[in-house]
């Protein structure tokens, strides 16, 4: 299938690329590189320096490739920057994902898989999360997602020709097996690379923000979903959609570490200590979030291989511990 990814020289798109040239499919990439990497696309996949506001430059690429589907990545991903930049958050992740779609009309393309988040549940009310849980995002970031769900339900309800998947993921964490790709996010917010970097030497220490949650250890917990398995789901779903399908899932492993956990095993893997600095909670963390996927698993056939957080762990240290500066060359 000819399928344009959009954000393909991000963190989650570079590892989708991989696995759709695996399967048989023929990617062709769509990043403005405000955050991407150029170099993490491989040179038999065609590139194009575009963004998602260019509706009409999409809508060209789109039918010089003869694109069936479309793999929406692209996105800014900062929940803290969403809260100072609301505008930025909505014109690039809701006005871009619109301009996106309506050069997908114009050409007749009507497939579609979605990046959502966990955040369009905000602080839910039960735990595990099912598809069916409340969604109250609580920033900007998870309204942005938020408002793209209900744009493809407005599409799919009056072209019975469109079929969607809108993946709501859980953490994203890991790199792939041979460690040539991986995360290189600017600045880094997520907690594993971030722990790596504190055992690195990379920056001074990791804060652990809060430690009376009511958790087994104190600390919040958090469901961590290999790329390499979130990716697969990915690849189920476009191969699997239908005219009609409004398909919404969670992407986790259905159960969560510690952060505390996430340190003793970065420490076991590394052999290196992380200093660690414990401050206080931080506003709008639950204490603990971790997804049901039980729906993906049996629509789909999804079943992720990478759910022991050691292995995790060693994929994302193979990675940064081979690319200490990511991938900028120095
Ligand atoms: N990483 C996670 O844990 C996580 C969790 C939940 C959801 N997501 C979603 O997954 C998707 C990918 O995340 P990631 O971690 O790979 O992020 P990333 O920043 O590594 O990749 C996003 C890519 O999109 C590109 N991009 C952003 N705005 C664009 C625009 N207007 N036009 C063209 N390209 C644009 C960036 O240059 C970048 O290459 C995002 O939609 C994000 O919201 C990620």
């Amino acid at each position: 299938m000819n399928i344009l990814v959009t954000g393909g020289a991000g963190y989650i798109g570079s590892h989708a690329i991989r696995q759709l040239l695996e399967a048989g499919h023929f990617p062709v990439v769509l990043d403005n590189l405000s955050y991407g990497h150029r170099n993490t696309i491989p040179n038999n996949v065609p590139f194009y320096h575009v963004d998602l506001k260019e509706t009409d430059r999409i809508a060209e690429i789109l039918r010089e490739h003869h694109i069936e589907a479309v793999m929406h990545f692209a996105a800014l991903i900062s929940v803290g920057e969403s809260v100072q930049k609301p505008l930025l958050y909505y014109r690039n992740n809701t006005a871009g994902a619109v301009s996106l779609l309506e050069a997908m009309e114009r050409v007749g393309v009507k497939r579609f898989v979605f990046s959502s988040t966990a955040a369009t549940y905000g602080e839910p009310e039960e735990m595990p999360i099912v598809e069916t849980t409340k969604q109250q995002p609580i920033n900007p970031y998870g309204r942005s997602k938020w408002f793209v769900e209900q744009i493809l339900r407005d599409i799919a309800a009056t072209d019975p020709k469109f079929g969607f998947a809108a993946f709501r993921y859980f953490n994203v964490a890991g790199a792939s097996e041979d460690g040539t790709i991986g995360e290189d996010h600017q600045p880094e917010t997520h907690l594993i690379p971030l722990v790596l970097f504190a055992a690195m030497g990379k920056r001074n220490n990791i804060t652990v923000f809060g430690t009376d949650y009511p958790t087994s250890d104190g600390t919040c917990v958090r469901d961590y979903v290999h790329v390499n398995d979130l990716v697969t789901a990915h690849v189920l779903a476009v191969e699997a959609l239908s005219d009609g399908d409004a398909r919404f899932y969670n992407l986790g492993i259905g159960y969560g570490y510690s952060v505390r956990e996430i340190l003793d095993t970065a420490k076991k893997v590394t052999g290196k200590e992380i200093p660690t600095v414990f401050g206080l909670r931080r506003e709008g963390d639950p204490a603990q979030l971790f997804a049901n996927s039980d729906k993906v698993q049996k629509e789909l056939g999804w079943q992720p291989q990478h759910t022991d957080i050691d292995e995790v762990i060693a994929s994302a240290w193979h990675w940064h511990s081979t690319h200490p500066n990511g991938y900028a060359v120095s």
